[in-house]
């Protein structure tokens, strides 16, 4: 059993860390997981506990403690983060769709189901053929021959219809081995779109005279598989499924980028093995395309496997937030979704998530944080007072000054304050010495302009 020292909270590890000082130092580990860097063998335990779960380990097993210490994380839930303003976006924008008959929205949003999940369901359950090559070792992270972390959000569709949803969004983080570049990352995050429609709801706009929709059908006898469509459906149901699917796909865009009334887009045949005809759709940015996501007519034996019979057919896209939000805000490389620098995470710290900002690269060399904590007297120092002067003496060395605490001391008729003034050069490393001389110039420009007594 595997003590989960990765699921406390910092403060907690550092404590442990601590405690544990003044014996030799073990290395922190939290899965048991050995590497040995000169062999390059990996060791895994009998049983690895993920999430309070135990699994066993087996030949397959090849996940690696760090992307077993990324799960959790839920950055598209991660309040003011890059990836949680465009998820929020696009419930937003699925949200307007409204069912009359059930007065309520048509898309159920799902974002919290668990990345692990079983071959069944990441493949087999979506018709994956067993010898695809997408199953292989080497393009997931198996937890054991039987369970993985999901690689794509697609693993979730039959669960999700056969408990009775026929139009949702299930948004999370999928997993895939990749090499890590400025566009690659082992783990991004995805949104699957679904959206089923039995024949009143396909036919509706197209009734005779009498008001029917019964002469036209879903399914006929003798319908074969060809490039347009799947054996079973008739082609005025395929061309009414890949217009809605095509309308909604092209409208969500223009919501989500409406200043660029020149984004040129395309939509381009492709493959996957859960839907046909597939399509990938792409868009042009500074003369490059990018693929932003992969749809289709959903395989009707999907939804056999989901437990419906021949009364449906249905659309299904997947995208990729990181690719949509690095376009959306400019953002140069997937990896700094993953950062905690404040220069990174302040840029997003906003409430309406309609809004649009570009980002500003941050610099590369190292942050140094400095508070200052002071007495003041009946008066406070006005924080935009406070800003100006910290920028006026450390000039473009200060990256950001926040207000991170103030309150009132009633016996001493005091006011106290607390700024954090985060220091970061554009071009080089600083050193302590530099910045000490800077936050003291401050201080004793407190001291003699506003009377304070540096804490
Ligand atoms: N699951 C596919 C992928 O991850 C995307 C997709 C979803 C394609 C649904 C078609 C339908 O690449």
């Amino acid at each position: 059993m595997i003590i989960l020292k990765h699921l406390l909270p910092r403060s907690s590890i550092r404590y442990l860390l601590r405690t544990n000082s003044t014996k030799p130092q073990k290395k922190f580990n939290p899965f048991n997981i050995e590497y040995d860097p000169i062999k390059q063998t990996v060791t895994y335990p009998p049983e690895l506990v993920i999430n309070n779960q135990n699994y066993s380990t087996d030949s397959w097993t090849n996940v690696t403690p760090h992307i077993l210490s990324r799960i959790g994380q839920n950055l598209h839930k991660q309040k003011h983060h890059p990836l949680c303003h465009l998820s929020s976006r696009l419930r937003q924008y699925f949200y307007q769709q409204y069912d009359p008959r059930k007065l309520s929205p048509k898309f159920s949003i799902i974002d919290n189901l668990s990345p692990i999940v079983t071959v069944e369901q990441n493949f087999d359950s979506i018709c994956i053929p067993k010898d695809h090559v997408s199953r292989t070792k080497s393009m997931n992270y198996y937890i054991n021959a039987n369970t993985l972390l999901r690689a794509h959000t697609s693993a979730h569709q039959v669960d999700l219809i056969r408990s009775g949803l026929d139009a949702f969004l299930c948004i999370g983080d999928v997993y895939r081995r990749d090499s890590i570049d400025p566009t690659h990352y082992p783990i991004f995050h995805q949104c699957e779109g679904v959206q089923l429609f039995n024949k009143e709801q396909l036919f509706v706009d197209n009734k005779n005279v009498r008001g029917e929709t019964k002469d036209l059908q879903i399914f006929a006898a003798n319908e074969h598989r060809d490039a347009t469509k799947q054996e079973g459906h008739t082609l005025e149901a395929v061309k009414l499924v890949e217009a809605s699917l095509k309308q909604t796909i092209t409208d969500l865009f223009k919501t989500l980028f409406p200043d660029a009334s020149t984004l040129n887009s395309r939509w381009v045949d492709a493959t996957f093995p859960f839907t046909h005809p597939s399509w990938e759709y792409e868009v042009e940015i500074d003369g490059k395309w990018y693929e932003l996501l992969g749809c289709g007519i959903m395989e009707h034996h999907v939804l056999e496997n989901s437990g419906l019979g021949r009364d449906h057919i249905g659309w299904a896209f997947g995208l990729g937030l990181e690719r949509i939000a690095m376009i959306m805000y400019g953002i140069p490389d997937i990896r700094l979704f993953w950062s905690n620098d404040s220069g990174f995470l302040s840029q997003f710290a906003f409430d309406d998530s309609t809004r649009s900002v570009r980002y500003k690269p941050i610099s590369i060399y190292p942050q140094c944080i400095n508070d200052l904590s002071m007495w003041l007297g009946k008066a406070k120092i006005d924080p935009l007072d406070f800003y100006d002067l910290v920028r006026t003496i450390g000039g473009d060395l200060v990256e950001q000054v926040m207000l991170t605490d103030e309150f009132y001391h009633k016996k001493k008729d005091r006011h106290s304050q607390t700024y954090r003034i985060i220091y970061r050069s554009p071009d080089r490393t600083l050193t302590k010495n530099e910045i000490n001389m800077i936050h003291k110039d401050i201080e004793r420009y407190c001291i003699a302009q506003f009377g304070a007594e540096i804490r």
